[in-house]
């Protein structure tokens, strides 16, 4: 929490439901404290039915901008004047800037977030040298599959349990992408580049994903968007298959780098680690 915060302050804030266990004020008030900004990051909970209201109300900017999470993020779209190119084809938003004209701005920051967990995890990965693959087919796989499509990616390949679904994807994000079930994993892990969990298992308190890493390359990178827990039943057999691995925790502070300057202006102050503070707030010391 800012300590300084006078009456010109600049507010943003985090929106979803539940929003109580959300790790993105932490990092915001921590980056904002750092920089010594006049600023306060705050969390919005309001009813499902209540979203297009508190949207609605901040039209005209009393405050900067807003993330948001789960269950949201198609709606913040929708409700948007001006999506950017990444909300469209990630078909959902996780920001939203409001204009002193009364516009709304939406952007989406998960595939950038995305992008950069990668850079700071598995240095020297190549999004543009090897097949992507995606494990579900929900917003957070079809964002995955977008962002790797605008990264050069030469193909992704989407695996759901309902294959349909997947398939729904694939027509929407167009040639490079195919269209599997969780049952072809074999065939589909051979010659990947990077083998992303998008699918809610693995989560604490869900049934672990039980897939083939073995099948996949030596030098497959191996990703779950998954933080809580942070190493998952899925990351778990990936190190053990000897695979280098990035987790959700380094998307989730990926996509807040981005978010953090379009609210405020600024970058992120250097020499604050938010990860480390993350970590404490998960109950974790350090990366397991
Ligand atoms: P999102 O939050 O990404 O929008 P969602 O729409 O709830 O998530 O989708 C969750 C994803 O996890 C789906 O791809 C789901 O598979 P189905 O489409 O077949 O339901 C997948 N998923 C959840 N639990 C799973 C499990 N135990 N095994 C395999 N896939 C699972």
């Amino acid at each position: 929490m800012s300590s300084s915060l006078t009456g010109a302050g600049l507010v943003a804030g985090v929106v979803g439901a539940p929003v109580r266990h959300s790790l993105s004020p932490i990092i915001h008030n921590a980056w904002i404290a750092a920089a010594g900004l006049d600023a306060v990051y705050v969390p919005f909970s309001p009813s499902e039915a209540g979203f297009a209201a508190l949207v609605t109300g901040f039209r005209g900017g009393a405050i900067r901008g807003l993330n948001v999470t789960l269950p949201f993020k198609e709606e913040a779209l929708a409700l948007a004047d001006t999506p950017s190119a990444a909300a469209q084809a990630a078909g959902a938003a996780n920001l939203l800037l409001f204009e002193a004209d009364g516009g709304i701005i939406a952007d989406n920051t998960d595939g950038a977030g995305l992008l950069a967990a990668f850079a700071s995890q598995a240095p020297g990965f190549d999004p543009t040298a090897a097949p992507v693959v995606i494990l579900g087919a929900g917003g957070a796989a079809r964002g995955a599959a977008a962002a790797f499509l605008a990264a050069g990616a030469p193909e992704v390949r989407i695996l759901n349990r309902t294959v349909a679904r997947a398939e729904t994807i694939a027509l929407s994000l167009g040639g490079r992408v195919a269209a599997l079930g969780l049952d072809a994993a074999e065939q589909a892990f051979a010659g990947a580049g990077a083998v992303i969990n998008a699918t809610s298992a693995g989560l604490t308190g869900q049934g672990a994903l039980e897939v083939p890493i073995a099948a996949t390359p030596a030098s497959c990178v191996v990703m779950d968007m998954v933080y809580k827990p942070l190493q998952t039943p899925f990351l778990a057999q990936a190190e053990a298959e000897g695979r280098r691995t990035v987790d959700g925790l380094a998307m989730l502070i990926g996509q807040a780098v981005p978010s953090f300057t379009a609210f405020f202006g600024v970058r992120p102050p250097a020499g604050v680690d938010v990860r480390a503070l993350a970590l404490k707030t998960l109950g974790l010391n350090e990366r397991i």
